[in-house]
């Protein structure tokens, strides 16, 4: 398999199977993972599945040649190939698309695809641009060539992406979590894709997922991975759900969170919106009224696009209102900028827990990044009382780091735990928090969830702003739908379902 085969490339099975043979990696004390053996086959999904920190994307860079093996070895057919870069990987056919994306911001399309590939077609755009058409109608992946890549929504990035990968010819794609920055509709159109690549390309697709439903849904195969080995690889039709998640935790008892009861709402609310309107082109807010009660969860729903991100924006105090007022414990704020509502006592953890996190500084220095001040005396910071803050939220939050650990290099449950202990050592008065179970697995997304519900039985009012919609309806205690910019309806938690929240999510309000 060479990539100048190109993009007319057929595959159709032929492609050789692909075999990881004993792979170990460390990571100084961490042992990411302990002999590993996987075979990929040609015109198969093969999902990969495993807590934060089993070693998914460890041994899917390994194979990919962004990371080198401290033993083991990776054969197609029989032969061994030589993986030490990217570049090798691509040689052998393999793609992939990982967690965090490659693409150069301020290009295009068509000049993103261009660079990628520059060995491989021609660096005149036209051609390049021809190349494109053909294969996004090959592939089901419609993109615009001449789109600036950093004003396209995050779905059609990733479609770039893939599209780059399977111009240089691959047979295999490697996709690590991609429906982990995707809402539902979105979700729908990329595992469409998936499908079509292995039965009309015959490509074999590695999905790493923490999402049961999408792996029943595209995956012929499926491998475990726990604490860096594999405990099970099987085609997905032999082996239940409850049997998978109890491989990845090593238990088959898992007990379903506990939805919540109608709550009687006491005193006044302690966040308020009233009427609050934001002009912006396409989108905005429009007369959005809400308030939520100490102790209270209110979760928010709907279709991504429809002014859950602005009102988030809103309420960290990066969008300016246009119109109404926000109120915080009866006190209106004069502007919502993020130092007053800081000052108010509200505390946010964003949808982006890259965005909010400093990766090259220490856990440590995570911690306490936004209270520094009570840190610090005139002259210097307080080391000492820095490093035992951190300890105990390491130790109250089940956080698997040491203080002095680079952010960066924590999986991905581990940094939202960091993020949330942040955000509630701060014993703030209103938590606005943003899609915190994204890309985590189903002990640290139940984790999380139940450290909110702490956080509210404790008084804080929380605002949950999440896209999966079971979320919602597990732990809010009012839901409020969104559709185009106003809040369409609230529901009581107890008593939504998915399909009254789903009816008011489509603008059906009957
Ligand atoms: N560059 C690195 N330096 C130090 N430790 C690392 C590095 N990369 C990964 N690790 C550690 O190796 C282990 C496996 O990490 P990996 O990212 O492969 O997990 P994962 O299964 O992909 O998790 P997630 O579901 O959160 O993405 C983790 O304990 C992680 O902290
Ligand atoms: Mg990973």
């Amino acid at each position: 398999m060479n990539s100048h085969e190109g993009v007319g490339a057929t595959h159709g099975g032929t492609a050789p199977s692909i075999f990881l043979r004993g792979i170990s990696k460390a990571f100084g004390e961490t042992i990411a993972l302990s002999d590993v053996s996987l075979d990929l086959r040609a015109g198969e999904v093969h999902a990969l599945l495993g807590e934060n920190g089993a070693g998914k994307t460890t041994l899917m860079k390994i194979l990919y040649g962004l990371t080198q093996p401290d033993t083991g070895l990776i054969e197609a057919d029989g032969v061994q190939l030589t993986i030490n870069s990217p570049r090798d990987a691509r040689a052998a056919g393999i793609g992939m698309v990982t967690q965090h994306f490659s693409l150069v911001k301020n290009m295009t399309v068509v000049e993103n695809i261009a660079l990628a590939s520059a060995s491989t077609f021609s660096l005149d755009l036209g051609v390049v641009r021809k190349e494109i058409k053909a294969a996004s109608e090959r592939f089901g992946l419609e993109v615009s060539p001449d789109a600036v890549i950093s004003t396209l929504p995050v779905a059609l990035q990733q479609r770039v992406e893939i599209l780059k990968a399977l111009m240089s010819g691959c047979s295999y794609l490697i996709l690590d979590e991609p429906t982990a920055v995707l809402g539902p509709q979105d979700i729908d159109s990329l595992l469409d894709v998936i499908k079509r690549l292995r039965s009309e390309s015959g490509i074999g697709v590695v999905l790493i997922s923490h999402k049961m439903a999408e792996i029943e849904q595209v995956a012929d195969r499926v491998s475990v991975l726990r604490r860096g080995k594999v405990v099970s690889s099987s085609s997905v039709s032999g082996i239940s759900t409850q049997e998978l998640i109890g491989l990845m935790m090593g238990t088959d008892e898992v007990a379903v969170a506990q939805r919540r009861t109608s709550k009687q709402l006491v005193g006044n609310p302690i966040l308020a919106l009233n009427g609050v309107g934001v002009n912006i082109e396409m989108g905005g807010l429009s007369e959005v009224s809400l308030d939520v009660h100490p102790g209270e969860i209110v979760g928010i729903a709907g279709v991504s696009g429809n002014g859950q991100a602005e009102l988030v924006r809103v309420l960290s105090g990066t969008l300016a209102i246009d119109k109404g007022s926000i109120v915080v414990e009866g006190n209106t704020l004069g502007k919502n900028s993020p130092q007053s509502l800081m000052r108010a006592g509200v505390g946010m953890l964003g949808e982006d827990r890259h965005a909010s996190a400093v990766h090259a500084l220490q856990v440590m220095e995570n911690l306490v990044l936004d209270c520094i001040d009570s840190f610090a005396t005139r002259f210097q910071l307080k080391q000492k009382e820095i490093l035992q803050h951190c300890e105990s939220a390491i130790a109250q939050f089940e956080i698997k780091t040491t203080p002095k650990q680079a952010l960066g290099t924590l999986s991905g449950g581990n940094m939202q735990k960091v993020l949330l202990a942040r955000l509630f050592s701060r014993k703030p008065k209103v938590a606005i928090i943003s899609q915190p179970t994204r890309g985590l697995d189903v002990m640290a997304t139940r984790y999380v969830r139940s450290l909110i519900m702490k956080a509210s039985t404790e008084g804080t009012a929380v605002l949950l702003v999440s896209e999966d919609l079971d979320e919602v309806l597990e732990i809010a205690d009012r839901v409020a739908v969104m559709y185009r910019g106003a809040v369409i309806g609230i529901v009581d938690g107890s008593t939504a379902t998915r399909e009254t929240i789903g009816q008011l999510m489509a603008g059906i309000t009957k």
